[in-house]
């Protein structure tokens, strides 16, 4: 199998290591050829710690990392790939930019990451959207195991055959979601994480005792802040930005959010969020 990912941020990098290591040829393209070798660089070192973890031996880690190679540009990559993935930043139009440069390659099937944007939007003037569909990845996608795939209203049974031998491939699990913002998890997640930050705001309890109230009450494996933490909380404001331009109030972010993203208070990236992440390991900052 021969693919590209275009965009080798974290989900990028996550979405390349993970189709590498499961014996895929895998292209990584970004802005220039100089972020796409970082990006590379970065899956290098995921592959050594997953070695050091115990999840591959040395030789699986040298036979994945000759797999994956860089370029500067979509037009570099060669035609007919069986898979195009987009995972760049959350705008609709870089991405529809993105995907109809990527569509002239003539990949068998042309895909995008997005954890929110319609997929009929993102559709909109591409030549060939039966091609197309939504593949959303999880973060961390080496450790996560499912694939939420979102049909488009002209995406082929083709297509949909293609990507569920793709996420078979990947020794993962698709759940396949008709096309509507938000999909199921980031419309169902993100409302959960925003009426927990809300909670935080009104002084309802801690963000210690909300996420160990959904940890341990309802068995979820992490509270709502934490996992906002996790996933960069300017990355949950744009999601609910967008979501709430199309479903309205409800999915309106709370100025706690706002404040803390203009702040530099993204979670783990910046080292805080919710939790102090400086030491590695979570420790609680109550802003209640
Ligand atoms: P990121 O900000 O870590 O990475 C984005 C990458 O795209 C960067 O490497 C950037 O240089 C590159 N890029 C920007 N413009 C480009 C262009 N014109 N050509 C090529 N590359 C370009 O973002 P992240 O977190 O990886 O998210 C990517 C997508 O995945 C977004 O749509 C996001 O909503 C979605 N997503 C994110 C998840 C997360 O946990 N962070 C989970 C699931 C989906």
């Amino acid at each position: 199998m021969k693919i590209a990912v275009i965009g080798g941020g974290t989900m990028g990098v996550g979405i390349a290591h993970r189709f590498a290591v499961n014996g895929a040829e895998v292209v990584v393209v970004d802005v220039d050829l100089a972020a796409a070798d970082e990006a590379v660089a970065r899956i290098l070192a995921t592959l050594r710690t997953a070695a050091r973890r115990g999840k591959l031996d040395a030789a699986e880690v040298a036979a994945a990392g000759a797999r994956v190679s860089a370029a500067g540009s979509i037009t570099d990559l060669a035609s007919g790939l069986d898979l195009i993935v987009e995972a760049v930043i959350e705008e609709v139009s870089l991405k529809r930019s993105i995907l109809s440069a990527a569509e002239k390659q003539d990949p068998r099937v042309l895909a995008s990451n997005t954890s929110s944007i319609s997929i009929d939007a993102l559709a909109d003037g591409l030549a060939k959207p039966e091609r197309f569909a939504g593949m959303h990845f999880f973060n961390p996608v080496w450790a996560m195991h499912l694939v939420e795939v979102i049909r488009g209203e002209a995406t082929s049974e083709v297509t949909l055959n293609s990507i569920a031998s793709m996420v078979e491939f990947l020794g993962m699990e698709q759940a396949v979601i008709n096309d509507a913002p938000g999909f199921a998890t980031s419309r169902l997640g993100v409302l959960v994480g925003l009426e927990a930050i809300r909670m935080v705001e009104e002084g309802v309890a801690t963000a210690v005792d909300i996420d160990r109230a959904m940890s341990l009450g309802y068995r979820h494996p992490m509270g709502p802040l934490m996992l906002g933490d996790l996933v960069g909380l300017d990355v949950r404001l744009k999601i609910a930005s967008h979501l709430a331009s199309v479903y309205g109030e409800r999915f309106e972010p709370p100025d706690l959010l706002r404040t803390m993203v203009a702040d530099g208070r993204l979670g783990k990236k910046s080292g805080t969020g919710f939790y102090d992440w400086t030491s590695g390991s979570p420790v609680p900052v109550e802003e209640s």
